[in-house]
């Protein structure tokens, strides 16, 4: 039974069996959960890119959220560009509704953190979040991630437009080491 296991959280590259269930997300609003259904979109869309490049490449990438053989949902990346010389990662994660409220999302945050500093470059990592979405901003707490700020009508949702709170953790804020616990 999911969150039963006494396996590691652990982050891994998607296979293709993982195909189905990240399709959910695009598919199925009570996978995605009010925050981040935006409406129904290409449901291969992910399965494609997939085809190319095993949804990793130096524009972001996505990873399965696992612990043992059960699959609890993925955490994502994506490049934010400020300058011609200058980047960072800005992150996002979406669990399945019953693998939520059990720290899954705080763990795999973290990991997906180290896993970042481990293997590019860059000293910042930022998230947001809608100012109601207070699961993901406790995650972010307690994933290590400080509280930047509110940036108003920012996200067009469910008919009107959402404020959301911005969070970055530093190169700095993390202590060094291998990541602990897994692939990730
Ligand atoms: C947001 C998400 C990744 C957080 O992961 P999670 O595993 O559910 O969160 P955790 O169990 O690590 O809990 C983190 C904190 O949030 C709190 N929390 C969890 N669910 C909550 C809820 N529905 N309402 C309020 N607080 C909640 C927990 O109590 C915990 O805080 P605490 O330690 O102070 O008690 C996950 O809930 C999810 O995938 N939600 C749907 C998709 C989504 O909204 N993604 C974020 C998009 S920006």
């Amino acid at each position: 039974m999911v969150g039963m296991s006494a396996d590691p959280v652990i982050l891994r590259p998607v296979n293709e069996a993982d195909l189905p269930l990240l399709a959910r997300f695009l598919t199925d609003p009570e996978a995605t959960g009010p925050f981040q259904w935006l409406g129904w979109s290409d449901p291969e869309r992910w399965r494609r890119e997939w085809e190319v490049n095993g949804l990793l490449s130096d524009e972001g990438g996505r990873l399965m959220v696992v612990t043992g053989t059960d699959r609890l949902g993925f955490v994502s990346w994506r490049r934010a560009v400020t300058s011609r010389s200058s980047y960072y990662w800005n992150i996002g994660a979406q669990l399945l509704p019953e693998s939520r409220g059990r720290g899954i999302g705080t763990q795999a945050q973290r990991l997906l953190v180290r896993y970042l500093f481990a293997h590019t470059p860059v000293v910042r990592i930022e998230a947001d979040t809608e100012t109601e979405n207070i699961a993901e901003q406790r995650a972010l707490e307690k994933s290590g991630f400080s509280r930047e700020g509110v940036l108003r009508s920012t996200v067009f949702r469910d008919g009107r437009w959402r404020d959301a709170v911005r969070y970055s953790v530093l190169r700095e804020d993390v202590p060094t080491g291998l990541p602990d616990g897994g692939a990730a």
